[in-house]
């Protein structure tokens, strides 16, 4: 007989795991068998997400998560050799200090006015991206729309040059076969991944190399500018910016598919989204509680830490499921119920306290600008699948293939 996280994690109630969510939160924090403690209730996951006796720093080998959910640490730590693993993890595995000095830059080389300045240039990928569309009848929104813009604007801020993007994209791609436990499991794909990730270590090592030569505006060269002294090395160099690549591809991906999703399911919001674009962040941060691209976030307990009257012992794994928490009807009414007008609307879909999302204002844009233009353009989209095939994944949860059948583009 299956536990009910056991339950969550399988891959066939991928489609739809807000009712088993609903039974897990009958208790706030549940301990698993294996030791591992998840948390599913709002209240108790923002606080641990504040509490600084939870760490993200020296999480278990993946391999001792019996579920194989941590995509990113399988991602981006486990391909790196093990003296660069242990000293040079890419942030979002950090604890403070560290954490806080590799942040900080990356926040300041992420400024307000850079990420504001890719709106045009994101404007202009969409309307390419959907002109491709014309005269199709059926597409796959994922393939044909979600999965190549994300990528294109990160490569943009990086300060990848345009001749190389088509490099990126494969290695995206590549990588993302890894947040698939079923393929995870294989040899082979496991050694093209750490080939993979070995070719961007070279690759981005070689444009640190030009950008320190010939400085321009963007990403790389604000992270790889100073003396000696206060330089990132090289090591977490790559690491962040892999992290940059991996942690804001997927998600996104997943975000404006879910987004097309749910507003096909609910073509009253598709269609006053076209008429009132101005509703569009409302409606965003709708889905980020609705259909949060990252389900949950591991941690792991410093020291015994007593809440919602449990004890969650010092050495614990703990699970903090993010999408429950959203649906928590101690927190939100009608948590089950797509509302774009909600008001306080105080989701994590981006995680809370240290580690927060740092591309949250970048995902909002791209969002925004995706949706408004999909809803205006698409003429009478209709869902082919519903609910849509989903990749395995129980923490980047979202669909592999959106297939839409479409009257043309306009
Ligand atoms: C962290 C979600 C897009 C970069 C996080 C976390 C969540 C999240 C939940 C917290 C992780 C934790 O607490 O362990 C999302 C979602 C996105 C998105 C839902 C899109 C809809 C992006 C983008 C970028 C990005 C576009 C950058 C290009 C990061 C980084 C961290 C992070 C670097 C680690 C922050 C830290 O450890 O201090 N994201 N993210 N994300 N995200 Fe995002």
């Amino acid at each position: 007989m299956s536990t009910l996280f056991e339950r969550i994690l399988d891959p066939a109630n991928r489609a739809d795991p807000y009712g088993l969510y609903a039974e897990l939160r009958r208790q706030p924090i549940c301990p698993q068998d294996d030791g591992t403690y998840v948390v599913g209730t709002h209240a108790e996951i923002d606080r641990l997400l504040h509490d600084p006796r939870i760490s993200s720093d020296d999480l278990p080998d993946p391999q001792h998560f019996r579920w194989t959910g941590h995509p990113i640490t399988d991602l981006i730590v486990r391909p790196v050799r093990a003296e660069i693993r242990k000293r040079h993890r890419p942030f979002i595995f950090r604890d403070p200090p560290d954490h806080e000095a590799l942040r900080g830059r990356v926040m300041r080389a992420f400024s307000v006015a850079r990420v504001r300045g890719m709106r045009a240039k994101t404007e202009r990928l969409t309307r390419e991206l959907i002109d491709k569309l014309a005269g199709k009848t059926r597409i796959d929104l994922v393939e044909e729309f979600s999965y190549p813009l994300p990528v294109t604007v990160i490569c943009h801020l990086l300060g990848v040059p345009p001749e190389d993007e088509a490099r990126f994209h494969g290695w995206a791609t590549q990588l993302a076969t890894a947040l698939e436990p079923n393929q995870r499991g294989d040899e082979a794909t496991q050694i093209k991944n750490e080939e993979t990730f070995a070719e961007i270590a070279d690759y981005i090592q070689d444009l640190v190399k030009a950008k320190r030569r010939e400085p321009e505006d963007d990403i790389l060269t604000d992270l790889a500018a100073g003396d000696d002294a206060e330089r990132m090395n090289d090591y977490d160099l790559i690491a962040t910016a892999v992290l940059l690549l991996v942690a804001g591809h997927e998600t996104t991906v997943n975000l404006i598919t879910n987004g097309m999703l749910t507003l096909l399911r609910f073509p009253e919001h598709l269609e006053r989204l076209r008429r009132e674009p101005e509703i569009a962040p409302r409606l965003i941060e709708e889905l980020l509680r609705y259909e949060p691209p990252v389900h949950y976030r591991t941690r792991l307990a410093l020291a015994d830490i007593p809440i919602a009257g449990t004890t969650i012992p010092e050495g614990a794994p703990v699970v903090l499921l993010l999408a429950s928490g959203n649906r928590d009807p101690s927190r939100f009414t009608d948590p089950d119920r797509f509302d774009p007008d909600r008001r306080d609307n105080c989701h994590l879909g981006f995680g809370g306290g240290l580690h927060y999302c740092v591309g949250a204002p970048l995902a909002r844009i791209e969002a925004e600008i995706a949706l408004v233009a999909l809803s205006r353009r698409l003429r009478e989209p209709r869902l082919l699948a519903d609910p849509p095939p989903y990749r395995q994944g129980a923490s980047l949860r979202g669909p592999s293939a959106l297939p839409l059948a479409i009257a043309g583009v306009g």
